[in-house]
């Protein structure tokens, strides 16, 4: 049963029937079309108790807030991802209550699966065969692989730089995959690719942007409704999410409104946007309240963190509203601060995360140290990539030269 009531565009307000099936509104305005749920209907069975006895773990287990029915998905083991309370990481920064939710353990090891199951059984219900997808390598590997599974055509557009990690995950699941130019004077080569092949040959488009699909953008939300059950519905006060395009951080503030809709939650935890120095459009425009319409792409984006490199934040709207209306706030972080989480990740707490799935930990110790967050408060840090994905970089900081006067054998401590 779904309790999908309409979808609305994000830039001109076109309403559309469920029914109707919308990928993209037919505007081209690229708004996003927000899935907007009948919430009487779906308080009926979604409370705290219902939600308890239930036994499946995975993010179908929210089935009433999702907008395509679970039997239309591949079923690879998406969500249900440890909150681990941090103990020897939180007494080294001085905190009690650190939490990350650990999203490198999703079955392609990122938290895309979340998105892609969604965007791909909604493929399914519609059956198509083909679908299509611009990225920096993690949504493409996790398309690809539900893809497989569906029994569907996959059509990666990725970056030249893509990792090894991710190329071998999309060659392996059987994606055929273009790679793309470089992002030149803000233009993002993959997108308009897919785009280009969208158009000619009638793919059905699924990058992990709003823009492009909107049934995507309801996965990630439960790791929202994951973070609340995790901790028996107790007050959270901060949640720091890694941001290249937006949407992981619109989920999870769709999420949080959702919860509160259902009056589930009190107040919501304040949203923190962590962007890499060498592409933070979006966390600049936070910091200086210049209005979405206005922000301009980052002209070269460049950072140890490969997926959050979006030149334009597509889903930056929405994440700028869910950052406002928490009074959270943006951070940029810089490249040795990024590595230096992903090794404080692993030292300290046994997370084996890559740069881009760290970077969360590195916005929470910069505002550790100038006050934006108090050690005494309940934080979760969003870690949201494996680093099996880039050993290379791994190996880099240790013998290549950001090693840090790290020999080979030598044991380091953080
Ligand atoms: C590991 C990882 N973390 C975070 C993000 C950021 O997500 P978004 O582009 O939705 O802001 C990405 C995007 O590719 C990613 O791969
Ligand atoms: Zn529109």
């Amino acid at each position: 049963m779904s309790f999908v009531e309409r979808l609305v565009c994000s830039k001109c307000g076109t309403k559309y029937e469920p029914g109707e099936n919308p990928v993209m509104c037919r505007k081209k305005d690229l708004g996003r079309l927000d899935v907007v749920y009948d919430y009487d209907g779906v308080s009926e069975r979604f409370g705290r108790e219902s939600l308890a006895s239930r036994e499946s773990r995975d993010i179908w287990r929210y089935e009433e807030l999702l907008p395509v029915s679970p039997g239309f998905a591949v079923k690879l083991g998406e969500g249900g991802t440890p909150l681990i309370h941090a103990r020897r990481l939180g007494e080294k920064l001085g905190m009690k209550y650190l939490y990350l939710k650990d999203d490198t353990r999703n079955p392609t090891a990122s938290f895309k699966d979340r998105a892609m199951a969604v965007g791909s059984a909604k493929a399914v219900e519609l059956k198509k065969s083909d679908v299509a997808i611009a990225s920096s390598g993690n949504a493409a590997a996790s398309l690809a692989a539900y893809s497989a599974g569906a029994g569907m055509r996959c059509h990666a557009f990725v970056p030249p730089d893509a990792s090894a990690g991710k190329i071998a995950q999309l060659l392996l699941y059987g994606a055929s995959i273009t790679r793309c130019g470089q992002v030149k004077k803000g233009e993002d080569a993959t997108v308009q690719a897919m785009l280009a092949a969208v158009d000619r040959f009638g793919y059905y488009p699924c990058p992990s942007f709003g823009p492009f699909n909107p049934y995507q953008v309801e996965g990630p939300k439960t790791i929202t409704y994951e973070l609340y059950e995790q901790r028996d519905w107790e007050t959270l006060d901060a949640i720091l999410v890694p941001t290249g395009s937006g949407c992981l951080l619109t989920g999870i503030w769709k999420g949080l409104r959702d919860l509160r809709e259902l009056d589930l939650i009190r107040a919501y935890p304040r949203i923190v946007a962590v962007q890499p120095a060498g592409n933070q459009a979006l966390v600049k425009a936070i910091q200086k309240g210049t209005p979405f319409g206005k922000i301009i792409p980052e002209a070269y984006p460049a950072s140890v963190a490969g997926g959050l490199l979006d030149p334009y934040p597509w889903d930056g709207d929405a994440a700028m509203t869910g950052v406002s209306k928490t009074h959270g706030a943006g951070v940029s972080v810089g490249d040795r601060d990024i590595l230096r989480s992903v090794r404080e990740l692993a030292a300290f707490e046994g997370i084996f995360a890559e740069p881009s799935g760290a970077a969360g930990l590195a916005g929470l110790e910069k505002l550790l140290s100038d006050g934006g967050i108090g050690r005494g408060e309940r934080v979760v840090v969003l870690v949201t990539g494996s680093g099996l994905k880039e050993p290379d970089r791994v190996i880099e900081m240790f013998e290549g030269k950001n090693a840090g006067g790290v020999k080979r054998g030598t044991r380091r401590r953080p």
